[in-house]
This record gives structure tokens, sequence and C-alpha cells, in this order.
């Protein structure tokens, strides 16, 4: 095919218009977030929602949380993404959001690393986000919203310390050790039985799965004969070790220990007398909405919300458990 002078010409013309257009892009996308008077224009907003699974009962609840609070709301739409446990595809997800410019992004990340740039450039973007329950690296994002995992697990230590009267073996089942809250669970539990003759015997990370914490179980029975207790970093882990326990016969002879207390499920086996306690981990989904409207409208909001949570046992279980202080 051959290419006229003309056409040669306009299509230079075309690729240096292109280039310029590219070059301004660049120049006006430094990280800011919209002016609030241009969002207060807008009468509807899309939010993007990347959770990391619905493969737990307590992230179904999240969504569901969002879901009922968005819901009243005019002119509001959330777009939920489920990345399946996959680290890979939620940052995806991500990027597949800042492409459709969202107006706001939620996120509820499976790890803090790989997640981190993503959400960088979310933010360079002009798209603010709110973080919710497991944390990022740094300090690239609008909101976080979430409990204090190092006061819940130092508070389920010093209930366990008090439990057992100071001594025992204890197999602690922690949650993904690359997401905040289980390295939050792990170390405030150990600040929380420090000083006491408790002796951690087995330790294992079961990525908060019931399987996986069931086989880690399998295998401390196994190797140890005397088990006065678990602490799981969360239900789904201490009901897969009670399981574990169960089924070879054990499980009367040690306590469970977990962290969420969903209504339906940690709270539920406290009642049934298969869990001693649980400690109540807040999904934030109300809270994210409530604040996400804020930043839309342009108001000013905290870098941080922090949730509180309960104790729930078998004296205070009828009663709603009692307020961690
Ligand atoms: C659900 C879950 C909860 C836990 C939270 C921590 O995926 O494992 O059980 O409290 O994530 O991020």
């Amino acid at each position: 095919m051959k290419i006229g002078y003309s056409t040669l010409i306009r299509f230079s013309l075309a690729a240096a218009f292109s280039l310029l257009l590219a070059g301004c892009g660049q120049s006006t996308s430094t990280p800011q977030t919209a002016s609030p008077p241009e969002r207060s224009l807008k009468s509807t907003f899309t939010i993007g929602m990347s959770q990391c699974n619905l493969g737990e009962p307590w992230r179904v609840q999240m969504n569901e949380d969002i879901r009922k609070a968005a819901d009243p709301q005019p002119g509001l739409t959330v777009v939920f993404k489920d990345a399946q446990n996959d680290t890979l595809k939620q940052r995806a997800h991500v990027e597949e959001f800042v492409s459709a410019g969202v107006d706001l992004l939620i996120i509820s990340p499976k790890e803090a690393q790989p997640l981190t740039e993503p959400v960088a450039k979310a933010m360079n973007a002009g798209i603010p986000v709110i973080v919710l329950d497991r944390r990022l690296i740094g300090d690239r994002y609008t909101c976080f919203i979430g409990a204090d995992n190092k006061k819940i697990g130092r508070a389920a230590g010093e209930w366990i310390k008090q439990k057992l009267g100071g001594k025992g073996t204890v197999v602690e089942l922690k949650g993904l050790m690359t997401s905040t809250p289980g390295q939050d669970r792990h170390t405030g539990f150990r600040e929380g039985i420090a000083g006491s003759a408790i002796e951690v015997i087995f330790e294992a990370d079961m990525k908060w799965l019931e399987p996986d914490a069931r086989k880690e179980m399998e295998s401390a029975l196994s190797r140890f004969n005397q088990i006065d207790l678990v602490y799981a970093h969360n239900d789904p882990g201490a009901h897969g070790a009670y399981l574990a326990a169960k089924a070879a016969g054990r499980e009367k002879n040690m306590l469970f220990v977990g962290i969420d207390a969903l209504p339906q499920e940690g709270v539920a086996y406290v009642s049934q007398g298969i869990l001693s306690a649980t400690l109540q981990y807040p999904t934030g989904g109300a809270e994210a909405i409530q604040t996400a409207l804020k930043i839309l409208k342009g108001e000013s909001v905290p870098k941080e919300i922090v949730l509180g949570s309960r104790l729930f046992t078998k004296d205070n279980v009828a009663t709603g458990g009692q307020v961690l202080p």
C-alpha cells in the first residue's frame, strides 16, 4: 500500500497532538483528590468495593453491612468485586476500578505489601480510598477503618492467663501472617500472657481458614498429649481446631478461644459451649459507607477510625458480652 505525502503529514500531526495531550494528562495528574466543590456538584456516585474473599461468613457480613448502609442512599451505587483469596486478582480488581473511574474505592486487602502500590496508584489518579480491616504499608490512602487487633490479642491473652490460672499449654493457630490482623493478634496475645507460666507448645499459620486450622490441629494433637487451650486468630480457626479435637475424642480436655464474634458464628459457638470465649471484630461496613459519603461531599474525615470490641464468654453471652476497656 502506498501512503501519500499529505497522509504522512496528517499522521505525524495527529501523533504530535496526541503526544501533547498525553503530556498534558501527565502534568495534571499529580496526586490530589477532586476539589470539594467539583464533587458536591455531582448527584450520583459509584463506589468500587474490592473484597479479598467471600469464603468466610465474616466477609459476607462485611459486604452485607456495606449494602445495607448504601441501599437507602439516593444516587449511590456500590460495585462489588470478590478476589477469591487471590492477591493478584485483587490487584487487578483495583486497577479495573481505577480505569473505570469510580468516585471512591473501598478495599479490604488480602495482604499488606502487594496491595500497597495499586492503592497508591488509585490515589494518584484522584480516587479517594478507604482501607477496611487489614492494613496496607505506609499512608497512601484516605482513611483506615478497623478495630485494634493488638488490643484484641492482648485481651485474649489476659483472659486466657486468668482462665488457666497463669499456667498451662497452649496451641496458637495464627491468621495469615502477611496480613496485619494476624501479626497484631499474635503480638498482642504474647504481650497478654507475658510473665505467666503459659507455654505456647505449638504454633502454625492457618491463613484464616477453617480447613487449614483443622489440619494444623491434627498435627498438634498427634504431637502433644496435654493441650489446655487453643487460641485461634479467628472463629473459623477455633472451630476447625475443635472439630479436629472432637474427631480425636479430646475436645472435652481443652478450651477453645476465637475472634470475630459474629452472632451466627462465634457467639453461637459460645452459647453452645463449643468456644469458651470469642472477641468481637466488627466489619466496619456501615462506617465505611458513612465515611465514603462524607468524602464524596468534600467533608474532611480522620485518617484512622478505630472500632471497639466486646468479649463474649458463657457468663455474659446472654447479655450481649462485655465491652473491652
Ligand atoms: C475473614 C477474616 C476474619 C478475620 C479477618 C481479619 O477473612 O479472616 O475471620 O477476623 O479476616 O482480617
